[in-house]
């Protein structure tokens, strides 16, 4: 007999290679940034650096290193499917702050390719990320015994990439120390 996995769901986790660079670089540009929320999320939902999505801290900050990083990361994900090699462009890149009490809604990232999260500041209890069971009909079927979600705990100079599509939140920061995370979607093209 035998029994295929088909359809699944491929979210990636590894660590910055260049970590000491990364985090450095990231601590400089948090002090000249200003945080706002979003006129719509309701209070209790994190802080960004823009609600309206229009600058790209990679740019207005020029995080070189956090920028290549982020870009091998890609790579090594691209990489598990094919050995296409794609050119990858990040189409949007902020910075966001979950003070205590606060918590991220479900949803997703619309038609990205590629979404993601690296872990600035974190006391590695102040909320897990959390990525939906994305095969809905599953639920239905009984005895596979599905599970309604998967949990990430945050932990400082992770990455965490996942398809654009794929809903997620953030569970409430029940400490009382900030968590601060920079989110990123990416697009990707065949280089000819
Ligand atoms: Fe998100």
């Amino acid at each position: 007999m035998a029994i295929q996995q088909w359809f699944s769901t491929p979210v990636y986790y590894d660590y910055a290679s260049n970590y000491d660079a990364v985090q450095e670089e990231i601590s400089s540009a948090y002090a000249k940034m200003t945080l706002e929320k979003h006129p719509t999320w309701g209070g209790q939902n994190h802080s960004i650096t823009d609600h309206m999505f229009n600058t790209n801290i990679l740019d207005e900050f020029d995080l070189q290193n956090f920028k290549e990083e982020l870009v091998r990361q890609v790579k090594q994900y691209t990489g598990s499917f094919s050995d296409t090699d794609y050119e990858v462009s990040v189409e949007d890149c902020w910075l966001t702050q979950t003070a205590p009490k606060e918590h991220t809604v479900v949803h997703n990232h619309g038609n990205t390719h590629i979404s993601g999260v690296y872990y600035f500041q974190t006391n590695g209890k102040d909320g897990s990320i959390y990525f939906l069971n994305s095969n809905t009909s599953l639920a239905s079927t009984y005895f596979i015994a599905p599970d309604d979600y998967v949990e990430y705990p945050p932990t400082k100079g992770l990455f965490i990439l996942f398809p654009g599509w794929l809903y997620h939140g953030v569970r409430s920061n029940d400490t009382d120390e900030n968590r601060i995370s920079i989110s990123f979607n990416v697009n990707i093209t065949k280089k000819p």
